[in-house]
């Protein structure tokens, strides 16, 4: 017989050294110091049935050396990654994250603390507790303020819609939404977080009313209308949602706007509840250069907060936030005695009964590990800088024949248009989209696309610090190249 099966404790206990960690961490120190200058393929060429193949082999019943593990993790898997420490790929919402975070994700899981209840995390659940208030302080509120972190803006905005769901709804949880139901608007540029969880909590995304975008900001007069006909039709509105960052072009609703609107149609609870999704742009709350993007966010009842965007965290980690921590109650008024204590004190610390998660990792301490490291103002700098690198590339396409800007960036992202010559417009989109594809599978670079105003256009978020000027340039001088093929063969 296999001696690993024999005992496999003297597998765990082989592992358990910096020795046999080093083959696995030395892949991550590898991969960030080999990526950052930028050499090398930004993202892979192989389909997904190609790397499938690869992968297709039957349950390994026999242990291996964690360094043949490594090797084969290496060979198997990591050509074929998105390198987003890049300085080229300027892709999708996910930072090319802060190192001191990155190995603070092993410590992370060495523990293996639970946030649900105090009893869990000793140590970690005073921490959240602590990091919740450092943000609500930036935001502007005062110690009846809380929160707790979350996996993401997804998570974030369900649960702060939950909130003002009870809120609305007092029975809800025990009696359902009834024959009433409340609705909920939004701009029409809100990321799907918001129907998602209008579907999820039985409200039907037909009672998600959209309002339409200037500049791809919620329009505030429409806004305005759009209550007041619900106030004339006798529909209750549970929240307004209004968006720090948009994801498509980044934008910036006007936060004074809405919130004047939310104290103009009170209800019989009062202002009407504005959640801001400020999933993407809360860190300009850091930055004295971009502060005012979210000026009146103090006005909002909760905020949705991704330091895994850019405050450039590696994934997960997410913040709800509340201007009333005792909202966060009624979100879940879930009973679970074994783990839930009626002790109001202990209540007062366990996370828990405010989350919808029940295990949930500390990845509050990659987030006070990164505070620590880098402090609060270079955080900003490094924010400053990537929307200054956006900048730039706007800068860059205002005089290009072919390429156009389709906004001013108000953050890290910027959508631009291809607008080759003789190409008719019904073929323009898939155009863009096959030179999008092209320079991607070239691996110069990496970037999005989306449909914006009906159309297909190219998009970048810079989520890495070390992307500056010389990369944009590069960027646009890929395109073209990219460009000059599609054009010939794809006509
Ligand atoms: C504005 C906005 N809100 C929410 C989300 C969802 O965040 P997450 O993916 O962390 O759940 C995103 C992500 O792209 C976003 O851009």
């Amino acid at each position: 017989m296999n001696d690993d099966v024999i005992d496999p404790l003297s597998l765990l206990e082989a592992d358990t050294t910096l020795e046999a960690a080093t083959p696995i961490l030395a892949l991550a120190a590898n991969y960030l110091v080999g990526t950052r200058s930028g050499e090398g393929p930004v993202s892979t060429w192989h389909s997904a049935d190609v790397i499938a193949d690869r992968l297709n082999e039957p349950l390994p019943r026999r242990s291996r050396p964690l360094a043949d593990v490594a090797r084969r993790l290496s060979t198997m898997l990591l050509n074929d990654v998105n390198r987003l420490a890049h300085p080229m790929y300027i892709g999708h919402q996910v930072s090319a994250p802060l190192p001191a975070a990155v190995w603070t994700d092993a410590l992370i899981s060495a523990l293996n603390q639970s946030m649900a209840v105090r009893e869990m995390s000793p140590s970690f659940t005073p921490l959240e507790h602590q990091v919740v208030e450092w943000m609500t302080d930036l935001i502007g509120w005062d110690s009846r303020a809380g929160g707790t972190m979350t996996s993401g803006g997804t998570e974030a905005t369900l649960t702060a819609l939950l909130a003002a769901r009870s809120r609305a709804v007092p029975n809800v949880w025990s009696h359902g939404l009834g024959d009433h139901a409340p609705v909920l608007v939004c701009g029409d540029h809100a990321h799907y977080a918001v129907s998602r969880a209008a579907g999820t909590m039985g409200l039907g995304v037909r009672r998600v009313i959209s309002i339409p975008s200037v500049d791809h900001r919620m329009s505030v007069p429409q806004l305005r209308e759009t209550l007041s006909s619900l106030r004339a039709a006798g529909t209750r509105v549970m929240a307004v949602v209004a968006t720090a960052g948009c994801t498509a072009t980044g934008s910036f609703d006007d936060l004074h706007g809405v919130a004047d609107a939310c104290e103009a149609f009170a209800d019989d609870h009062g202002p009407l509840w504005m959640h801001v999704d400020a999933a993407h742009g809360g860190a300009a709350m850091l930055s004295p250069t971009h502060a005012h993007r979210v000026a009146g966010i103090a006005r909002a009842r909760s905020v949705a907060w991704d330091p895994h965007k850019t405050l450039l965290l590696p994934l997960s980690a997410g913040l709800l936030l509340m201007r009333e921590e005792h909202d966060l109650d009624a979100a879940f008024a879930q009973k679970a005695p074994y783990l839930f204590t009626h002790n109001e004190d202990a209540r007062a610390w366990d996370m828990g009964p405010r989350s919808f998660q029940c295990s949930r990792r500390a990845d509050v301490l990659k987030l006070w590990v990164a505070f620590q490291r880098y402090g609060a103002d270079a955080l900003a700098s490094l924010y400053d800088k990537l929307c200054h690198t956006a900048l730039a590339l706007h800068g860059l396409l205002e005089a290009h024949p072919h390429f156009a800007s389709l906004h001013e960036p108000m953050s890290n992202i910027l959508c631009f248009a291809w607008n080759p010559p003789d190409i008719d417009l019904a073929d323009r989109d898939a155009f863009t989209d096959a030179l999008r594809e092209r320079y991607n599978r070239s691996g110069r670079g990496w970037i999005t696309a989306t449909t914006l105003d009906g159309r297909r256009v190219l998009r970048v978020t810079v989520m890495n610090a070390r992307t500056d000027v010389p990369h944009v340039e590069a960027l646009v001088q890929g395109l073209e190249a990219e460009a000059a093929y599609v054009l010939k063969h794809h006509r």
